[in-house]
């Protein structure tokens, strides 16, 4: 049977690298490759320069113009064609296998334009059969909610993370915590999907930085997933209501403390602790969580 593939990457007009060094070893091998160039570069990244070779439309004469590359060789909107590509031809051609080989950069540096992170990790990575990132790619390539199921994997049955920098739907005045407990002893369906529920949590920010709201935060969990071994929803909703009492409490009176137009110092922030005993005895709740 004739095995076809599509191959939509870079092309260079002299040396290897994108549709060059796939095309030629996958025909050796017997593949009848398709390849659309995605880019027509002088060369690869690594030459002292680099040219995008353009084709005009000239009648009876086509011109190559020779110019500097100055933009990222990737899109956003060529990302979301591809993924398009994809998705019509997974539904056309039951078996068919996607490889994924991200371009998005390496060492701890980007080198394509930062919206197309979200598009790689919401709707490139999770069509793909063969995923071939290197490490920075991996690291970027990775959700936090599968960041969870990593961490559920690795043996804890609920992870919490208190802060995490996602935006909120309300604004840059909340805080993102989300939270994931399995729902049954096996945590991988059949089908690879993970049994667990997830809680997201927008928490309203106090205007200060607080020391030891991460510790008072794994207290009040531990205590409250005690009484609420199964719904971890409530026993999120009341432990951000706790931090929420505190840190505002604290606030308030570090304010006094500090007087107008002066930041307060440390000492004036430190937890008012013992003053919120009835909001850690009964914490009314403040904050309500999303299952997601
Ligand atoms: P660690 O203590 O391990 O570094 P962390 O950095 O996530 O964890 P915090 O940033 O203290 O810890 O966040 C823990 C919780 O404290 C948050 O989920 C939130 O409820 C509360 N919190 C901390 N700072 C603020 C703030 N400025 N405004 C509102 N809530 C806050
Ligand atoms: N240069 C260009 C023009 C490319 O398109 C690519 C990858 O697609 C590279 C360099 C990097 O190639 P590799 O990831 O195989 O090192
Ligand atoms: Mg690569
Ligand atoms: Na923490
Ligand atoms: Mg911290």
């Amino acid at each position: 049977m004739e095995c076809r593939i599509l191959s939509i990457q870079s092309h260079v007009v002299r040396g290897y690298v994108g549709n060059k060094s796939a095309t030629f070893p996958l025909q050796v091998l017997g593949f009848e490759v398709d390849s659309i160039n995605s880019v027509q570069f002088s060369n690869h990244t690594g030459w002292f320069c680099l040219f995008r070779v353009e084709r005009n439309a000239f009648p009876f004469r086509a011109a190559l113009q020779i110019s500097p590359v100055n933009e990222s060789f990737l899109d956003k909107s060529f990302l979301e064609v591809v993924v398009s590509i994809i998705q019509e031809l997974k539904k056309a051609t039951p078996g068919l296998v996607y490889v994924c080989d991200p371009v998005m950069g390496d060492h701890g540096l980007l080198y394509v334009p930062e919206n197309l992170l979200p598009v790689y990790k919401n709707e490139v990575v999770p069509l793909a059969d063969i995923l071939t990132p290197n490490q920075f790619e991996a690291e970027e390539s990775i959700s936090v909610l599968q960041v969870m199921d990593l961490l559920h994997e690795m043996g804890p049955d609920t992870v919490v993370l208190t802060s995490t920098d996602l935006p909120s739907k309300h604004g840059d005045q909340f805080l993102v915590a989300l939270g994931s407990q399995k729902t049954s002893k096996v945590f991988r369906n059949p089908d690879g999907t993970s049994s667990s529920q997830k809680i997201c949590m927008d928490i309203p920010q106090v205007d200060a930085v607080f020391v030891g709201t991460g510790d008072l935060f794994a207290a009040m969990l531990l205590a409250w997933t005690h009484h609420h071994p199964k719904d971890l929803k409530t026993a999120f909703e009341k432990t951000v209501s706790v931090m929420q009492h505190v840190v505002k409490r604290t606030f308030t009176y570090a304010n006094e403390m500090a007087g107008p137009g002066n930041k307060p110092s440390a000492a004036q922030l430190e937890l008012r602790m013992i003053q919120s005993k009835a909001d850690i005895e009964n914490p009314s709740v403040v904050v309500e969580a999303k299952v997601l």
